[in-house]
């Protein structure tokens, strides 16, 4: 069978195999990147989906219009403006998860071969996206302040890339937050430069300490940022709703681009999203949220300070992960399967990276194992680490 080319750099079988090994009954999982099983507020949305499709079941079960409903835009306006974005109804549509506001960029503004400039490390999920559309991704440096905008610099002008893509607050692999001066420098050299930014946001509302930012996209006078929000991480992922909001230009090109992916976002998802939101009970569904994963955060935290001295991590204020440096030299995909033998699993590190490399580097999940579970494994991660330093 021939496929085609276009697939012939996304494999994404690594992980595949890791989330093959999660599977096996007793182990320990700090590789996924999944809300709790326990968080979900099946009970509200059950009633609510009841409601929905007993009053509306004509119009929810018949096809709908892709821009999305016009009354969850409307709350999605809403929630953006509590964010500092302010925007009008055909400057938002809503998408299949925010995965698909990422697939959509890359599928409305990249040719073959075209740069897209990605924080290094990034999301999988988004280098898979970009190199299905045979983007030329190119990895830009970060340290505990985000992106570092001198190297973002050097590159727009090296690549003059189509995008940046950012995940600026509570970073998806290194939980990091990109400080305020720096979103400000970044939105500067973009706009000079005239390159898009598309600023991937699913986790600002998970945050356990310190005080919110400023979301890049509030910062922006010119519409240089594709705005993506996800009800994922404080809803449900398995609904599969979320939005982006951009400049009309770029939603219009959006909804051609959407029709022939999956015509629009489904109908009971949107009105489930749209009840819920409306119900009163986000707000403290976040804050249980919150302050559920604020003590597996805890958790994991402390047993990393008792690690081998040399090794680093991440002290995120939010989100669902924490992202650890071995000592150089160090292997993690080689450390991966002694850990999942001893029943305790992570993603490496190296499978983040545009370029690859940095193999003693891994990302730790906190939100999906139980207190129990991180006491248990991080014991088990310590020794192994201990017997290969
Ligand atoms: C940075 C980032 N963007 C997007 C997503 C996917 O979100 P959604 O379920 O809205 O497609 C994830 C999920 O892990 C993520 O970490």
């Amino acid at each position: 069978m021939e496929f085609a080319k276009r697939l012939d750099n996304v494999t994404g079988s690594a992980i595949r195999e890791i989330f093959a090994l999660l599977a096996q009954p007793g182990m320990i999982s700090f590789a996924g990147g999944n809300p709790s099983p326990d968080s979900f507020p099946s009970e509200d949305v059950a009633k609510i989906a009841e409601t929905i499709i007993r009053q509306h079941g004509s119009t929810v079960l018949q096809y709908g219009g892709t821009p999305g409903i016009g009354k969850l835009k409307e709350t999605v306006l809403e929630m953006v403006k509590k964010r500092g974005i302010d925007a009008a109804p055909d400057e938002v549509i809503i998408t299949s998860g925010s995965t698909q506001g990422i697939g959509l960029a890359a599928k409305t503004l990249v040719n073959p071969g075209d740069v897209i400039l990605t924080e290094s490390p990034t999301f999988i999920g988004a280098l898979q996206n970009f190199l299905t559309y045979q983007a030329d991704v190119k990895g830009v440096a970060m340290d505990d302040e985000g992106m570092i905008i001198e190297d973002l610099e050097e590159k727009i002008i090296k690549y003059n890339p189509k995008f940046v893509y950012t995940i600026p607050t509570f970073q998806n692999p290194t939980g990091r937050t990109m400080l305020l001066k720096r979103r400000k420098r970044m939105i500067d050299v973009c706009e000079r430069c005239g390159v898009l930014i598309l600023e991937d946001d699913p986790y600002c509302d998970l945050r356990y300490s310190g005080d919110p930012v400023p979301t890049i996209k509030s910062l922006d006078t010119t519409n240089t940022v594709i705005y993506l929000l996800s009800f994922s991480k404080i809803i449900s992922p398995g609904l599969r709703v979320g939005a982006a909001v951009a400049d009309k230009r770029v939603i219009d090109k959006y909804n051609i681009a959407k029709q022939g992916e999956d015509l629009h976002t489904a109908n009971l998802s949107q009105e489930i999203v749209d009840a819920y939101v409306h119900s009163g009970k986000l707000e403290g569904h976040i804050k249980t949220l919150c302050d559920s994963y604020r003590k597996q955060r805890d958790a994991m935290q402390k047993k990393l300070e008792a690690f081998p001295q040399g090794i680093t991590y991440t002290k995120p204020d939010g989100g669902l992960f924490i992202w650890a440096c071995l000592p150089k030299g160090m292997d993690a995909v080689k450390l991966f399967k002694q850990c999942t033998d001893q029943g305790v699993a992570f993603v490496p590190g190296t499978h983040f990276f545009p370029e690859g490399g940095n193999m003693n580097t891994m990302r730790l999940n906190f939100s999906m194992p139980s207190i129990e579970q991180i006491d248990k494994g991080m014991d088990i991660l310590k020794s192994v680490i201990e017997k290969n330093i």
